[in-house]
């Protein structure tokens, strides 16, 4: 037999499998929203471009309204599509839609031959617990206490320590340094201690982190994330994302044994401490999540959940900034006026600085730097929109939509900081804002964001004002690829000293 005949009768096995499933099918799918027809196995994947993933799904959403079913292969999930729907289902039913989807390249870590996930990866009682660890306790740990962090306490800031007046550095594209500054952050939450750029265990660990980034956004990222089965077992580049995980795990590994031998439980000093501590304090309890392996995924996660979201976005908002002068300029006008030259900026700024937090809000918006959140799941069959969504369910949330929500957003495609102002100036919150997902999947990670993102920024405009190397009108503000982390192209740029 030919392969055209072979491939033919394969089809029509697919086919007449699929047609004979079909009413097992509805029983265990629940009664769910309409959506383009699947084909067997491939599901909707010829109905969209895989390198476009994102942009296809809200394409469809224009055609199949706010909530419709899509066919990731033959796995069926329910997409969400503009604010009012993300709304409804993740502020105002957050416990019932709080569950994990599938999100095959991390959980082939997090799960690897294990059953227990990494916090970043987790669901359940027990993970909430190791989420509260993290926050609480180890933020407490931050030099400076949260909320009085400045930035020369911060890891990496004695850096922008700033030069005589006048002086222009030379051309430089800031994204190497940016991703030392955000990743040693990290690196001072968990293991106690920041690394020089020139550590060479610091810079594997930042390429790797930044290798598995852009592998998950590539197209065989893309394809793992649909065909997770199949693709788990064809070479390719996307392999080296669980590649690179081990190396990573090996690195915080080596910290692990470290810190177990001089280990204080009266004097915690980073994240691994309070985890080291809680193991310790649960080695009799059998049903506990606090173990040697869970600290190791749950650490690497926070590498990667922490590290190349704050470092894209803060290489995108000064980009954003060399293409709006004006907007630059106002920025150093409220920074000059609430924090002057002499002292480091501080957390208690921000709610006297309606303007930059404006800004900095509007860049997150704009730069949408996980704009399809993560997927989630219902945590039971629940009745929603007339529709009933079974336990399990994958739900994709498309977090995009709602940050470029017209009916939330008056200009949604413009670099606008009145989005985030009322009329007399002050700072406006907007519940379409939702670069970290909504109700309560938001939280960790958040703060600790929010914190850089601000102290960054301000220390940086305190003491230089940005230069192009070419016309702002020139400058391109659009994304390169609209994956996971929306990245503008490299870019250069100078700082003058102010
Ligand atoms: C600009 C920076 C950041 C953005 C835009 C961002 C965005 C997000 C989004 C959209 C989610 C998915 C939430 C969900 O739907 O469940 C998430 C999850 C998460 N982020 Fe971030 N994040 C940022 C920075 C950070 C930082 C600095 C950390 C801390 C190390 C962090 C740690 C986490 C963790 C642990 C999760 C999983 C939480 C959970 O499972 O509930 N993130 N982030």
């Amino acid at each position: 037999m030919d392969f055209s005949a072979t491939l033919s009768l394969l089809l029509a096995l697919c086919l007449m499998a699929w047609l004979l499933l079909a009413p097992w099918r509805k029983k265990t799918q629940g009664h769910l929203p309409p959506g383009p027809t699947p084909l067997p196995f491939l599901g909707n994947m010829l109905q969209v471009e895989v390198k476009e993933l994102i942009k296809s799904l809200q394409k469809l959403s224009e055609t199949y309204g706010p909530i419709y079913t899509f066919h990731l292969g033959s796995r069926p999930c329910v997409v969400l599509a503009g604010y009012q729907v993300l709304k409804e289902a993740l502020i105002e039913k957050a416990e019932e839609f709080s569950g994990r989807g599938d999100f095959p390249a991390v959980q082939m870590w997090s799960n690897g031959n294990a059953t227990r996930p990494g916090i970043v990866y987790g669901t359940g009682e027990r993970w909430r617990e190791a989420l509260r660890l993290g926050t609480a306790d180890s933020m407490s740990l931050l030099p400076g206490r949260p909320g009085k962090v400045r930035l020369k306490e911060l890891p990496g800031c004695g850096r922008l320590s700033p030069p005589r007046r006048g002086v222009k550095s030379k051309p430089f594209d800031p994204t190497f340094f940016l991703s030392c500054a955000g990743s040693n952050i990290i690196c001072t939450l968990v293991f106690g201690e920041r690394f020089e750029y020139t550590d060479r265990k610091f810079l594997t660990l930042l390429n790797l982190i930044n290798s598995n980034w852009k592998l998950m956004s590539s197209t065989w990222g893309q394809l793992l994330f649909v065909f997770p089965k199949i693709m788990r077992h064809v070479p390719g580049p996307h392999r080296q994302i669980y590649q690179n995980y081990l190396k990573l795990a090996a690195f915080v590994g080596e910290q692990l044994k470290t810190h177990q031998e001089t280990l204080d439980p009266n004097n915690l000093r980073d994240f691994i401490d309070c985890f080291l501590l809680k193991i310790q304090q649960e080695k009799n309890n059998p049903a506990t999540h606090f173990n040697e392996e869970t600290m190791s995924k749950t650490t690497v996660n926070l590498f990667f959940a922490g590290t190349e979201t704050v470092s894209s976005t803060l290489r995108y908002g000064l980009l954003i900034l060399l293409r709006h002068p004006e907007i630059e300029e106002k920025l150093h006008e409220e920074i000059d006026r609430v924090i002057g030259p002499h002292r480091s900026p501080c957390m208690e700024d921000r709610s006297r600085m309606p303007y930059t937090d404006a800004v900095i809000h509007e860049i997150q918006r704009f730069a949408d730097i996980v704009p399809m959140g993560v997927p989630h799941t219902v945590t039971r069959d629940i009745q929603f929109r007339g529709y009933t969504l079974p336990k399990g369910i994958n739900i994709i949330p498309l977090l995009c939509t709602a940050q470029a929500d017209p009916s939330q957003f008056k200009h949604p495609g413009r670099f606008d900081p009145t989005h985030f102002l009322d009329q007399d100036g002050r700072f406006r919150r907007n519940d379409a804002f939702m670069a970290f997902s909504a109700g309560s999947a938001t939280g960790w990670g958040e703060s600790l964001a929010i914190m850089e993102l601000f102290i960054f920024l301000t220390s940086i405009l305190q003491h230089f004002t940005l230069r192009a190397l070419v016309a702002p009108a020139e400058i391109d503000i659009s994304p390169e690829s609209s994956g996971l982390g929306s990245i503008p192209r490299p870019y250069q740029l100078r700082l003058l000293a102010r």
